[in-house]
């Protein structure tokens, strides 16, 4: 049996015959930079959020970019955020003029270590970037609650994280501003690239909508320095098709990773995912930890036999030749798990038996 790591044809296979309408509608209209499409996307976008305001931009890197520009942050001052979360995190701080901070992650969620947060707070810090990590919320109330103390904005990358809730919060409507990336892989993806900033702040969401268009808030006119990121009307139109499937397509996403831990949580040597009280993950990402053994070779093993895997990440940000000068406060979980860490195939119309013939070879491996 081959086992792919993530298959995105069998959903275009089901939604065809809408896409396909769709995108001939846009074709047809001859607006394919906003308009309509983009705005319909956008508005219904925020309902699912549970927000005032959705921005579409060109993409999740640049959703970051534009947010963290919108709410004043630049040069002179730090931004915290994890070490493990994907490069594009902390390339946003530096190409808004800020400096990140690294902090380690939690030992249980991987995600940001909030007892490690304030120590890494300095006159210069304007905000935090928690990272919903493979789908799973962040630990925002002790978050909220030190960024409050310290005068700081939020910012969520929710990149991974379409449709999480915490505490019965959906995930982007929790800090000041939130980020999605629609890159075609996420669990709410387009058929290219697309981003949103999303608030409840209609004077940020205001400063997006200008910075994505040359920071012009009328023709030829430009107040500040903008960007070229605008979300394209064929993007819109089929995100706004796939919108209405997330939910249900979630729902499987948490179905198999209950399976996975079914199957996998008596094999020795191998953590499954571990989800707090209050936390809804969408499980862009099924991650198991190998306490013994290398995961390299468990990865290769698996390859063999035809389980296609991925590391999400094999290197700390902090320790990637792009940000080796950048301050972190030292991240020794985020450093050991990066060892450790193998994220299984997952995607909504996974079977049973691949999970199963998944759980033989693990099986078979760690306790044959
Ligand atoms: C956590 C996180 N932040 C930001 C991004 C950047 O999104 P994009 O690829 O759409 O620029 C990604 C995309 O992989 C991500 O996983």
């Amino acid at each position: 049996m081959t086992v792919p790591f993530v298959e995105l044809r069998d959903e275009h296979r089901a939604l065809r015959d809408d896409l396909r309408r769709a995108w001939d509608e846009a074709l047809d209209s001859g607006a394919f930079v906003g308009g309509a499409r983009v705005e319909g996307f956008e508005k219904a976008f925020a309902e699912f959020c549970e927000v005032r305001c959705a921005v579409g931009v060109g993409n999740g890197s640049d959703a970051l970019v534009l947010a963290l520009r919108a709410l004043g942050i630049g040069k002179g001052h730090e931004v915290i955020t994890a070490a493990n979360s994907f490069v594009a995190t902390a390339e946003a701080i530096v190409h808004a003029g800020a400096t990140p901070v690294f902090v380690d992650i939690d030992s249980k969620t991987y995600n940001i270590d909030v007892h490690r947060i304030e120590n890494c707070i300095t006159a210069r810090t304007r905000a935090i970037i928690p990272v919903h990590l493979y789908g799973q919320p962040a630990d925002m109330h002790p978050i909220l609650e030190i960024a409050r103390l310290h005068s700081l904005s939020v910012i969520e990358d929710a990149a991974q994280a379409h449709g999480a809730r915490y505490h019965g919060r959906r995930v982007g409507s929790i800090g000041d501003v939130a980020c999605f990336s629609f890159y075609p892989a996420k669990n709410l993806g387009a058929c290219g690239d697309g981003g949103a900033v999303v608030t409840n702040d209609p004077k940020v969401a205001d400063t997006v909508r200008m910075l994505r268009d040359h920071g012009s808030p009328r023709k030829y006119e430009h107040g500040v320095v903008g960007y070229n990121s605008r979300l394209d009307s064929l993007q819109a139109a089929v995100l706004h098709i796939k919108l209405q499937y997330l939910e249900r397509r979630n729902q499987m996403r948490r179905r198999h990773a209950q399976t996975y831990t079914e199957l996998l949580s008596h094999i020795t040597g191998i953590v499954t995912p571990f989800v707090p009280d209050g936390i809804n993950s969408v499980y862009h990402l099924y991650v198991i930890r190998i306490e013994k053994g290398s995961r390299n070779d468990l990865q290769k093993y698996l390859k063999d036999y035809g389980v296609q895997t991925g590391i999400h990440y094999p290197t700390p940000i902090h320790r990637t030749a792009a940000f080796a000068s950048f301050n972190s406060s030292g991240c020794p979980v985020a450093e050991k798990y990066a060892e450790r860490i193998l994220s299984l195939p997952m995607y909504p119309e996974m079977k049973r038996n691949q999970m199963q013939y998944i759980a033989d070879l693990l099986t078979d491996y760690c306790d044959g």
